[in-house]
This record gives structure tokens, C-alpha cells and sequence, in this order.
């Protein structure tokens, strides 16, 4: 483990390094080879990122990801750009129907929030940007109160959508699931990357079976609501969604736009974060819609709330707790859960675009765990280097290497030197 005194201009030059080698004209990566393509939360922020340098490029990433919105305001999970083999399941398999070759299902709302960050940079120079990217934000946030509100609280429809992929969290309604019926195939992720730290084989044959089903629909969302077996009220979807509905408020009227739908609509998620309070777990849970059950686990997505700016009950004893078990970050799945695992992917690493997340609500509630999160989040990466995700109780880095979003978060939050936005200023 380095010391992080060592050489901060370095570690921002290596970040910046990481984000020009991953840009591939106007839009990121996520890393070369694993994600081959634009993913939206990534895209989100890899603009916050590339606005510490080069303010012009964070507007272009989110023009580009907006500029991908189906007719109906879904804004996809990947855009397919230019067709690369080394990925599965490709643009074929998926058959989105929107301007570009894209997946079918969307992803946590951040790309509001971040423009907000990026616009407060500047706001003479991004004015003009901001007001043709706002109707287009606007549609995307309707389509999600339009269709994917369960009692008011925001679902997932797909493991990828919450953006936690394998999430213990899924395990119970990916089990109800009976795959067969899918065509042969080849996974491309576990040739990137060790298959011990990827999702199982289990739980590939339902992703895909999931996506087989929407292409079948042609990605009908009245269609999807009655058969769709998998349909999960989350943390992460739902203060994602609330948050960039405040953040969308506060640029409308920064901008002297038509706010109208947005007071009412942070209203309805207010409420409805209530129906995702597990009070047996002291913790914002995810339900399943289907047969009411809770997940039962503490995530990372818990500690949304204050980012969201709910009520948080007894998080903090929560978040104690599972802090108090590891050094780095915070760990995607409770670290006293039997499903515990510190290197495979969602079940417990830690991801530094979280933390930092999960800090902006920390310290806009005026806690200090939000700058502990950051330091360690910085030591983390700074001893490590800018990996996908991390081991949170050794540090160790494990997925993709000189991953895009790690390298954003580093220059817009982690790093010392990083000019961050005003919740922390
Ligand atoms: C994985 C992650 C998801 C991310 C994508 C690209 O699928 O689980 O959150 O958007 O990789 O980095």
C-alpha cells in the first residue's frame, strides 16, 4: 500500500490518461476490451470526469448518451456504436428500437446529477447545452414514473438496469426463473477478466433469458408490466431517480425552464421510499413486486438515502456496522451476510463511483462519514490503482483495469486536488 502523499499530479495525470485512452470521439468506454461501448451511468460520470480538463468533452458525453433516447423518453443502458465482437450479448441479441443499436433496458438515473456538476463548473459557458439537454432529461425521468413505479417506489425490470448486475439482492426472483428456451452461447466477459470474480453461469442464463423476452415484445413496456417476471423496488433506481429529479428542479429554474411535472413527481418518490424500508433490517431494502418479499440485505444502494435526501431512520447504525468490518470504501453487500464475497462483482466489492455517491449525500447532511469515505476512497485507488471495483477489506483491485468511471470519480471527488461540486465545497 502506497502513501497517498506520494504524488497526487501523477495520479491526476494518470487519471486524465485513462479517460483520453477511453474516449472514442464523444463518447467513453468503460474500459477497453470488457465494455467495448457506451454504458450510460458510465457515460454520466466519465462527463463529470473529462469537465476537470476539458469542459467541452463532459458536455459531448452526455449530448452523446441523450442523443440515443428511444421515442418513448428510455434513455438504454448500452449504445452499440460500432459493433465489436469481443461483447455478449451484442446489438442482435438485444434488438433495442430506438435512433442507435442499443440494449433494451435503462439505467440508475445519474446522468441529470451530473450534468448539474458539470454545469455548475461553469454556467454562462453551459447554459445553452443545458437547455437542449433538459427536455430530453425530462422525458427520460417521465418514462420512468410512467412505467416502472411499484407503490411509488422505483423498479428494475433486469439485473443489469439497477446497474448491480449480480447482486445477491436478485438471487430470490432469478430463481423463480426457468432459463430454458435460450439459444446456445459463448460469454465473452470471463475470456477479460477471472471467471471468480464475474457472475455465475446461473445467473447468465437468466439475464439472457430476461432479454429474450423483452426482444420478443419488442420491448413493449405495457407488454413487459403484465409478463416480465422479474420486477424489483431498489434503492439504487428509486434515490438515483429522486435525486436527479431535485437536480433536474434546481437547473429548470436555474435556467428559467418549465419545472412543472418535477414537484410532483419528487413528491410521489418521497412517499414511496417509505414501502422500501425494511424496519426488521433497519435499512432501505429491495421488494419484490411479485411476491412482496424483501431481499433482506444491506447494500451499498441503502446509503443512497441521504444522497436522495430522505429520511434516513437508523441508516447510520447500518452503515456503522458494515464500515466497522472493512477498510476500503463501502462494500457493496452487507459484509456479515453468508453471501458475502469481497471479489465477485456486486456480492461485496467495493466500487469507488458509489462511494462517491454515496459522500455527495453524506455530506450534504452534514456528516462527517462523507469526507472519511472520500479519504479512503482515495487511498484505496491511490494504493491500487483505477480498477473496475475493489476488495473492500484488502484493496486488492479485481474486474477491468484503467476503468473509465473510476478515473472520473478520482478527478471530480477522490483526489485532493479535484475542484469538487458545491455539496462539497
Ligand atoms: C457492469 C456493471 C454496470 C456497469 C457496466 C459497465 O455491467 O455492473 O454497473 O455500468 O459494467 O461498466
Amino acid at each position: 500500500m502506497k502513501d497517498l502523499s506520494m504524488d497526487v499530479d501523477a495520479l491526476d495525470a494518470e487519471a486524465e490518461r485513462i479517460l483520453r485512452m477511453n474516449d472514442r470521439g464523444g463518447y467513453s468506454v468503460p474500459t477497453a476490451g470488457l465494455y467495448p461501448y457506451q454504458w450510460n451511468w458510465d457515460s454520466a460520470f466519465a462527463a463529470y470526469g473529462y469537465a476537470m480538463f476539458d469542459l467541452d468533452r463532459g458536455w459531448r458525453e452526455l449530448e452523446v448518451l441523450m442523443a440515443g433516447q428511444w421515442p418513448d423518453g428510455m434513455v438504454p443502458h448500452i449504445q452499440f456504436h460500432k459493433v465489436d465482437p469481443s461483447y455478449f450479448p451484442g446489438p442482435d441479441i438485444w434488438g433495442g428500437v430506438g435512433p442507435v443499436p442499443s440494449s433494451g433496458i435503462s439505467q440508475p438515473a445519474i446522468a441529470a446529477t451530473m450534468a448539474r456538476l458539470v454545469y455548475e463548473l461553469d454556467p454562462h459557458a453551459g447554459a445553452e447545452r443545458m437547455r437542449a439537454l433538459y427536455p430530453k432529461f425530462i422525458a427520460w425521468h417521465r418514462w420512468f414514473m410512467d412505467w416502472r413505479l411499484d407503490r411509488d417506489a422505483v423498479c428494475l425490470t433486469h439485473p443489469w438496469e439497477a446497474g448491480r448486475d449480480n447482486a445477491p439482492d436478485w438471487d430470490g426472483p432469478l430463481a423463480r426463473i426457468d432459463p430454458s428456451g435460450i439459444a446456445p452461447y459463448e460469454r465473452r466477459d470471463t475470456g477479460h477478466v477471472d471467471p471468480s470474480m464475474r457472475p455465475k453461469k446461473a445467473d447468465y442464463d437468466r439475464y439472457l433469458w430476461l432479454v429474450k423476452q423483452g426482444h420478443d415484445c419488442g420491448w413493449d413496456q405495457a407488454h413487459l408490466r403484465e409478463v416480465n417476471p422479474f420486477r424489483m423496488a431498489d434503492p439504487t433506481m428509486h434515490f438515483t431517480l429522486l435525486r436527479a429529479h431535485r437536480d433536474l428542479m434546481w437547473l429548470g429554474e436555474a435556467l428559467g425552464l418549465d419545472t412543472s411535472p418535477l414537484p410532483d413527481w419528487i413528491a410521489q418518490l418521497e412517499a414511496g421510499a417509505e414501502t422500501l424500508w425494511n424496519a426488521r433490517l433497519g435499512a432501505y431494502d429491495c421488494r419484490d413486486t411479485v411476491t412482496g418479499d424483501w431481499a433482506d440485505a444491506v447494500s451499498n444502494a441503502a446509503f443512497l438515502c441521504w444522497y436522495a435526501g430522505v429520511d434516513p431512520k437508523t441508516t447510520a447504525q447500518a452503515y456503522a456496522r458494515v464500515q466497522s468490518k472493512v477498510q476500503f470504501g463501502v462494500a457493496s453487500h452487507d459484509p456479515e451476510s453468508p453471501a458475502f464475497e469481497p471479489k465477485r462483482y456486486w456480492r461485496g466489492p467495493t466500487w469507488a463511483m458509489m462511494n462517491m455517491l454515496i459522500a455527495m449525500g453524506l455530506d450534504d447532511a452534514g456528516r462527517p462519514e462523507g469526507a472519511e469515505l472520500r479519504a479512503s476512497t482515495a487511498r484505496l485507488i491511490a494504493g491500487n490503482g483505477f480498477a473496475e471495483y475493489f476488495d473492500p477489506l484488502t484493496g486488492a483491485p479485481a474486474g477491468g483495469k484503467d476503468f473509465t468511471w473510476t478515473a472520473a470519480i478520482w478527478l471530480g471527488w477522490a483526489s485532493p486536488k479535484a475542484r469538487r461540486g458545491r455539496w462539497a465545497a
